[in-house]
C-alpha cells in the first residue's frame, strides 16, 4: 500500500466515466479535489514564512490553476518561456518571473511587450544575454527587473563565482531599460535525490556559497529584493533558507510517476485517460497512450489501480507488465499517471476536470506555443 492509493483510485474511477462530449482517448484527466488539497496544502505551508511560493506555471501551463495558486497565496508566477509569461500576463497575473535565460530577439520583444503590462522579471547569465534583453526593453519602452543567475551545481546556466555575479550585475545596472533585481539559483541536478534527508543537506550545501555573494553584492552597493530557486521536491529545504525570497515549485499541483516517490504528502491528480487496444494473458498490456501524447524524458507511468510495470513507449502506444492477477479488458479505459506531468501537459491543447465521478470543466493549456510556428 502507498499513501496515494486513494488517489489512484479515483483516477480509477473517473477512467469509468464516460468522457465529455465524445472526447477520444487519451485525453488527460484532472481530478480537481486533488489538486485544489495540493494547491492548498503548499499554500498553508509557506502561510507566515519568509519566503512565498512563486509557482512554476510551466507544470501545467494553465492559467486558470495559476489563478487559483494566485488566491491561496502565491506571490506571482514563475514561467520558463516567453509564452508562459504572454499568457500569464494577458490573464491579468501582475507579477511574473521568468527564470530562464532567454536570448531570442522575438521571444524577448514578447517579454518586453508584456512587461509595459505587469512586473516582469527575467534572468541573465552573461554580458550579452543583458544586452539583448536591454535593447528589447529600450525598444519597447519598458523596464525589465533582473535576477543574476548563479549556477550552484546543474552546469546549465549561471555565472560560476560571485566575483562573475558582481560584475554582471555592475554590468547590467549601465544598460537602459534593466534593473537589478537580485540572484536566481536553481538546484536541479538535485530534486531526483531519492533520500529526503539526503535531498535537502545537498541542497543546503548547493545554497552555502549564496550568502558570500549576498555580502559581495551588498558592498558592491546593490540591493537584493529578490532570491529565488527551489522545486517540488525541495520546496522545505530551499523554502526555509534564511535568504530566500520565492520558490519557484512546480510539480506539487498535479504530480506526476517521477515525484510520487519523492514527495509523498501531494497527491497524483493527472492522469492520461486511454483505452486498452490488446490484453493477452502473458503478454504486456498495450494501451492507446504513446510518446507523442505522455512524455517519456523523466519518470515512469504508472497504471493506476494495477500492480504493473512500463516496459515499452512507442509513438502511439505504452506496454504494461502486469504482475497482479486483475487485468483490463480490451476496450476498456485506463488511467496512466504520466512519469513527467509537465512536459506531458504541453503535448494537449485541454484538461479535462473532474470532480469524484462527475465532469465539471474543461482546463485550457493556454500557456504553451504562442510563438511557435
Ligand atoms: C528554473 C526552474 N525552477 C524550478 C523548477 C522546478 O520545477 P518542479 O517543481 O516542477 O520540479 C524547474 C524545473 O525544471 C526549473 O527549471
Amino acid at each position: 500500500m502507498t499513501s496515494h492509493n486513494h488517489s489512484y483510485a479515483a483516477l480509477s474511477r473517473i477512467a469509468s466515466v464516460d468522457p465529455p462530449g465524445g472526447i477520444a482517448t487519451p485525453f488527460l484527466a484532472v481530478d480537481l479535489d486533488a489538486m485544489e488539497r495540493n494547491i492548498r496544502r503548499m499554500a498553508e505551508y509557506f502561510a507566515g514564512r519568509r519566503a512565498s511560493v512563486r509557482p512554476h506555471l510551466k507544470h501545467h501551463k494553465c492559467t486558470e490553476i495559476a489563478l487559483l495558486q494566485l488566491a491561496a497565496g502565491a506571490s506571482g508566477m514563475t514561467c520558463a518561456t516567453s509564452d508562459e509569461v504572454a499568457a500569464a500576463v494577458g490573464a491579468g497575473i501582475s507579477d511574473v518571473l521568468l527564470a530562464n535565460v532567454v536570448t531570442d530577439r522575438a521571444r524577448l520583444a514578447s517579454v518586453a511587450a508584456a512587461a509595459a503590462k505587469a512586473a516582469v522579471t527575467i534572468a541573465v547569465d552573461s554580458p550579452e544575454a543583458a544586452e539583448l534583453a536591454s535593447d528589447a526593453a529600450v525598444q519597447h519602452g519598458v523596464s525589465l527587473r533582473v535576477v543574476v543567475e548563479v549556477d550552484i551545481g546543474m552546469r546549465r546556466s549561471g555565472v560560476t563565482s560571485a566575483d562573475e555575479a558582481v560584475a554582471l550585475a555592475k554590468h547590467l545596472a549601465l544598460l537602459p531599460g534593466l534593473v537589478f533585481w537580485g540572484v536566481m539559483a536553481y538546484e536541479g541536478h538535485l530534486v531526483a535525490i531519492e533520500d529526503r534527508a539526503q535531498r535537502s543537506a545537498a541542497v543546503r550545501e548547493a545554497f552555502a556559497m549564496i550568502p558570500e555573494l549576498l555580502a559581495d553584492l551588498d558592498r558592491a552597493g546593490f540591493k537584493v529584493r529578490m532570491v529565488t530557486g527551489g522545486a517540488a521536491s525541495t520546496f522545505e529545504s530551499a523554502g526555509n533558507l534564511p535568504f530566500m525570497t520565492d520558490i519557484q515549485t512546480g510539480a506539487y499541483v498535479l504530480m506526476d510517476g517521477a515525484y510520487s516517490r519523492l514527495l509523498p504528502e501531494f497527491e497524483p491528480a493527472l492522469a492520461a485517460i486511454s483505452t486498452v487496444a490488446t490484453s493477452r494473458p502473458g503478454r504486456p498490456l498495450v494501451i492507446d497512450v504513446g510518446a507523442k501524447r505522455m512524455s517519456t524524458d523523466w519518470g515512469d507511468p504508472m497504471l493506476a489501480g494495477y500492480q504493473a510495470t512500463r516496459v515499452a513507449t512507442s509513438e502511439e502506444h505504452c506496454r504494461f507488465l502486469l504482475s497482479g492477477t486483475s487485468r483490463p479488458q480490451v476496450g476498456e479505459r485506463v488511467a496512466v499517471i504520466p512519469g513527467h506531468s509537465c512536459s506531458t501537459v504541453s503535448f494537449h491543447r485541454s484538461m479535462f476536470g473532474f470532480r469524484g465521478n462527475r465532469f465539471e470543466r474543461v482546463l485550457r493549456v493556454d500557456a504553451r506555443d504562442q510563438l511557435a510556428c
